[in-house]
């Protein structure tokens, strides 16, 4: 068999890759680890930036998102009682729409299929040959038997533990991480989500999330240590812990109720460099992962696949290969300012374990300067929006 781009992994970046391509008429096949059943049960942030819905508009993949998401203008930031409002669509005139990972995912398969193209689950053992020659390969097996794709390029979109990264030798390959000391519990409820904005908020019990995924179904967050697995906290524990770190008017208002999910995820800050490696190139998750705070990782992917899409497109439609050759030089660029706003939201709303009288008063002045200072607010809403691609 043979394609012009074999897609590494049926995640949020390998399907919006393989959607577009499909639009221009560049043929691409899916490789997916796990079943699609799988895929679509795992939980994500749900915030979108508007470079992404233009993409999803782009792909053909719109139409239900512009229908059920939520327009969200603004944020709210909160710390001890006290809470305050970030209008981006002031500061930016841009807003955001909160639309969960999950669906955007669903949304994409349902195209795929529509579309007829191709996507291959529960492959094993995929390898990636050649890849700096001009004729690479991918294999793998399916129900015990193995299979060989010949393509142009391998786009490998097959998240952190994915074999596409580990394909780059390590003599190429340089990568940056920063662990954090804590993980996030997170618990999905039906119940009616407590304000009309997320709620990032910082008290001295440490951070927690409020945030939606529709009218009737919440999703929230708290700050936990990273020995903590998810069956030592109750329903209740954790109810109790979170209206100890929203300002009391909030907690008062909150709908609580069983947990339909419930699971910790440990943060971590993570750049491979290059993204690319003579035919293969890395989207999304397989070469950067971002803390969850401030939702950048499903939107870091997005812009690296928009990247990799135009210089695609242009190397089959123009022969230009201008675009290729700069993917991992431009995608970088707007990887690292995402890994920097990540890592600083961050870093400005948790409780560190090894934090000094003095790091917690520098932590409430720049949340004070942010809450005080209307240039603070516009380059925090110009990130939460998302930059420029
Ligand atoms: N072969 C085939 N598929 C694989 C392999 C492999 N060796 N390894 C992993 N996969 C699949 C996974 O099963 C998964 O479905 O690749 C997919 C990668 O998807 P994600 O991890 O979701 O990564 P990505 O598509 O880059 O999505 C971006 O944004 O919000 C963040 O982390 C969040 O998933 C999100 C990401
Ligand atoms: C979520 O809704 O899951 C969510 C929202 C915003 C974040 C992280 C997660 O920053």
């Amino acid at each position: 068999m043979r394609v012009q781009v074999v897609i590494i992994g049926g995640g949020p970046s390998g399907l919006l890759l393989g959607q577009l391509l499909h639009k221009q008429g560049i043929e691409a096949v899916v490789l997916e680890r796990k079943t699609k059943d799988y895929v679509l049960s795992r939980i994500r942030a749900g915030v979108l930036e508007t470079g992404m819905v233009r993409m999803l508009e782009e792909a053909g993949v719109a139409e239900r998102l512009h229908r059920e998401g939520f327009v969200h203008e603004g944020t709210q930031i909160a710390f001890d009682d006290e809470m305050f409002h970030i209008d981006f669509k002031a500061l930016t005139g841009t807003p955001v729409i909160v639309y969960g990972q999950t669906e955007v995912t669903r949304d994409l398969y349902e195209a795929r299929e529509a579309a007829g193209a191709k996507t291959i689950f529960e492959v094993e053992n995929v390898a990636i040959h050649g890849a700096d020659s001009d004729a690479p390969y991918v294999t793998f097996d399916k129900n015990g038997t193995e299979h060989r794709i010949d393509c142009d390029f391998v786009a490998g979109c097959d998240g952190f533990h994915g074999v596409s990264r580990q394909t780059i030798p390590l003599g190429v390959r340089r990568e940056y991480e920063k662990t954090y000391p804590f993980g996030w519990l997170g618990i999905l409820s039906r119940t009616r989500p407590v304000h009309d904005e997320l709620i990032y908020a910082s008290s001295p019990r440490g951070f927690a999330l409020c945030s939606m995924r529709n009218e009737k179904l919440s999703r929230y967050y708290i700050q936990c240590a990273l020995s903590d697995h998810p069956g030592d906290w109750t329903d209740d524990a954790f109810w109790q812990e979170l209206k100890r770190r929203i300002p009391e008017e909030v907690a008062e208002r909150l709908e609580t109720g069983p947990s339909i999910e419930k699971s910790i995820a440990p943060l971590r800050s993570f750049v491979t460099e290059p993204m690319r490696w003579g035919r293969l190139f890395l989207c999304g998750d397989a070469a950067h992962i971002v803390p969850p705070t401030g939702a950048k990782g499903l939107n870091t992917a997005a812009s690296d696949v928009h990247y990799l899409y135009n210089g695609l497109r242009r190397h089959y439609q123009d022969g230009d290969d201008e675009g290729l050759d700069r993917y991992s030089e431009q995608a970088l660029l707007r990887v690292w300012k995402a890994e920097r706003f990540s890592w600083w939201f961050s870093g400005l709303l948790h409780r560190f374990p090894d934090q000094s009288p003095f790091d917690l008063k520098m932590q409430e002045a720049d949340i004070a300067f942010l809450r005080d200072n209307e240039s603070q607010q516009r380059a925090f809403a110009e990130n939460y929006v998302g930059l420029p691609y």
